[in-house]
């Protein structure tokens, strides 16, 4: 299987870092092929709306989301991993997801289906808050949904944990690392 992740927080070794890694253990361990980008390192332009997708269903912007669009296209297993930033996925997610816009164009626009594999299309959304309002997860949850149908992935579990600031204090909380970790072997299950 390919597995595809995408973190989302500019901080290194945080707690999104921490989760993620450990929700792609199971994957790594059974030996599927892992891409990883980390948004914050690449060059993704924000989508500038300009409708170079609608009738191609092809972005005409040459930056760093040619090789996420490439990935998208033949991975069967997906991880989106962020922060919660005022009450929303990170800036750094939210661009990479409006530029799936093309996949939009292309799903919606010209009627063609990203064809799954053998193995179907899944999700996992992994969030992380400091607050205790739930808001956050909410609207991450609405964004990730339309983000995973959007690129042909029907069905998507999320795990999300709250009051989790300081870096590396997911660490400390109970549960968290379990929970990933089961999150990420039952999505190559
Ligand atoms: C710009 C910014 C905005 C934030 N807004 C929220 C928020 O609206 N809700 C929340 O629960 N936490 C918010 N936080 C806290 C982060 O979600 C929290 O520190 C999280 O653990 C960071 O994860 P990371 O270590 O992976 O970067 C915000 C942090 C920053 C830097």
């Amino acid at each position: 299987m390919k597995i595809v992740a995408f973190f989302g927080s500019p901080r290194v070794h945080g707690n999104t870092d921490l989760l993620l890694e450990e929700a792609l253990k199971p994957a790594r361990e059974a030996g599927h092929e892992v891409v990883l980008f980390k948004l914050n390192f690449m060059n993704i332009r924000p989508c500038q709306n300009c409708g170079g997708c609608e009738k191609t269903g092809a972005c005409i912007v040459n930056d760093g989301m040619k090789e996420v669009y490439d990935a998208i296209r033949i991975a069967d297993r997906f991880i989106l991993a962020s922060p919660i930033f005022f009450f929303a996925l990170s800036a750094q997610t939210k661009a990479m997801i409006d530029r799936c816009q093309a996949f939009w164009s292309e799903k919606y626009l010209l009627k063609k289906t990203i064809p799954a594999g053998p193995h179907g299309r899944k999700g996992l959304l992994i969030v992380v808050g400091g607050m205790k309002k739930e808001d956050g997860i909410h609207c991450a949850e609405t964004t990730a949904k339309a983000f995973f149908r959007t690129i042909s992935v029907p069905e998507h579990a999320t795990v999300s944990f709250l009051s989790v600031d300081a870096k590396g204090e997911i660490l400390n909380h109970p549960t968290a690392m379990k929970d990933v970790y089961e999150a990420g072997k039952r999505l190559i299950s």
